[in-house]
């Protein structure tokens, strides 16, 4: 069978956007700003989303798409009888890892959507709503189900077609109620502490453990270091040219951010939330502005109903790799592998749900079993999958055909001779103190 591929350009900029803009931008990402301090973390991850992240996007898409293959058979394809295979196959753990929690919180989004139709009312309890939504025995549970059952449908039915469509309509979309957001968090009285907090970095707030999470961060938001890229540059024509698709991602991904932070941390100081309330932040603010807008029920149900479809374009993007390998791989069909790897992937979810309810008194280090999955996938196996991605790339695939494959055919160049320093030196030398550091400052300091 002929592998598919993207019908444009502007459609694979469009999924592989779709696959980085999601959970990340919004919860994830206004909640470790609010854990680690603000703008000084805010800085950092944009250095590393820039030095790091934008070379590193442009290499996976480049080793997708010059092997045609998921990542476990990438590395094989490239580097016949050796062990870097282990690389992508850390990718697709970590792909199962991230997309067993990741469903939870889409699910919550899903569930928020359902409250927001009913509308917030404006002297609501929004953290109490929130705890008491997270902390039930069984809904979350119920919700979760649900998502994957969606995400194993879509994947099951083949990603091309379906996902890019919708990717397509819904992103302007939750776009344009961004920026209506951040319009209503700057005219609340107060809001200006928020800007501060982007804006005014406080140095003596930086850790070890700031740039570990800041790498954590910018991999997970761009979709990096577990090989989605590498799956979805296998769908990627000959004639596109990788390091412009690749700015656009990177660009769409990190303006979103931003984007969200200021339609979030002004209100959130306007109503005196601590923006170090930790995973639930995003659904205790957010509602809360809802609830005194005008329009609000039909904004805050939109608002939720897009941030899930944002999630669903993130989350199919981690059930692809993890079918694309056994497809390829082991030749099970598309239809199987899905219901199977999805059934499995949320199975392992549930017990990151009960770590609210039912296991609760359930602490590895001080964070909760979600916690805990987030941060083995996202603080550890991301950077791992990158670094070691990084010098695969400049010193076994070589940086002559990392860098040709990279370039515009046409003559184009934008990559070019500092390509091997920085991806076969800089960032794995960095990435790897941080990481180092990072932990040791986590558990020992
Ligand atoms: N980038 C997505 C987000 O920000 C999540 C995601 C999708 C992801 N695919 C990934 C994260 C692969 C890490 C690796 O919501």
């Amino acid at each position: 069978m002929a592998r598919e591929q993207w019908t444009s350009k502007l459609g694979f900029i469009l999924a592989a956007a779709g696959s980085a803009v999601g959970l990340g931008n919004i919860w994830r990402f206004s909640y470790v700003v609010g854990t680690e301090g603000g703008a000084a973390f805010i800085l950092i991850y944009l250095a590393i989303v820039f030095l790091i992240g934008y070379p590193l996007l442009t290499t996976e898409i480049a080793i997708g798409r010059v092997t045609q293959r998921n990542p476990v058979g990438a590395f094989k394809k490239l580097a016949e009888g050796t062990p870097w295979w282990l690389v992508g196959a850390l990718g697709v753990l970590t792909g199962f890892v991230i997309l067993s929690f990741y469903s939870v919180i889409a699910g919550w989004s899903v569930a928020y959507t359902v409250k927001a139709l009913q509308g917030f009312s404006a002297d609501a309890d929004f953290v109490g709503m929130f705890v008491g939504h997270i902390t039930h025995p069984t809904i979350p549970i119920y919700w979760h189900f649900g998502f994957m059952l969606v995400n194993i449908l879509i994947i099951g039915a083949g990603v091309v077609n379906g996902i890019q469509r919708v990717a397509k309509t819904m992103m302007p979309l939750l776009f344009i109620l961004l920026l209506g957001l951040v319009v209503r968090g700057l005219t609340l009285p107060g809001s200006g502490a928020g800007v501060a907090f982007m804006l005014t970095p406080d140095l003596s707030e930086v850790t070890g453990q700031t740039f570990l999470r800041a790498i954590g961060q910018a991999f997970f938001t761009l979709s990096l270091g577990m090989g989605a890229l590498i799956t979805y540059g296998s769908y990627l024509s000959r004639k596109d040219n990788v390091a412009d698709s690749a700015a656009w991602v990177v660009g769409l991904d990190t303006g979103i951010a931003l984007i969200a932070g200021l339609a979030i941390f002004p209100t959130l100081f306007a109503l005196n939330i601590p923006p170090d309330s930790g995973v639930g932040l995003a659904f205790m603010v957010l509602p809360s502005a809802f609830s005194v807008m005008p329009g609000g029920i039909v904004f805050g149900t939109m608002f939720f109903a897009l941030l899930s479809v944002a999630a669903l374009t993130s989350s199919i993007s981690l059930l692809e790799v993890v079918v694309a390998w056994i497809t390829d791989e082991k030749g099970w069909p598309r239809w199987k592998a899905s219901f199977i790897l999805g059934g499995l992937i949320f199975l392992l979810g549930v017990p990151a749900v009960m770590g609210y309810s039912t296991l609760s008194h359930i602490n590895i280090a001080g964070m909760d079993i979600l916690d805990t999955y987030d941060f083995l996938a996202s603080d550890i196996f991301l950077p791992l999958g990158g670094l070691l991605t990084a010098i695969f790339a400049a010193h076994v695939w070589k940086t002559k055909n990392a860098v040709s494959e990279i370039n515009d055919p046409k003559g184009k160049i934008v990559f070019g001779g500092w390509y091997g320093p920085l991806v076969g030196v800089v960032i794995p030398v960095a990435v790897g103190v941080v990481m180092i550091y990072g932990l040791y400052s986590k558990f020992f300091l």
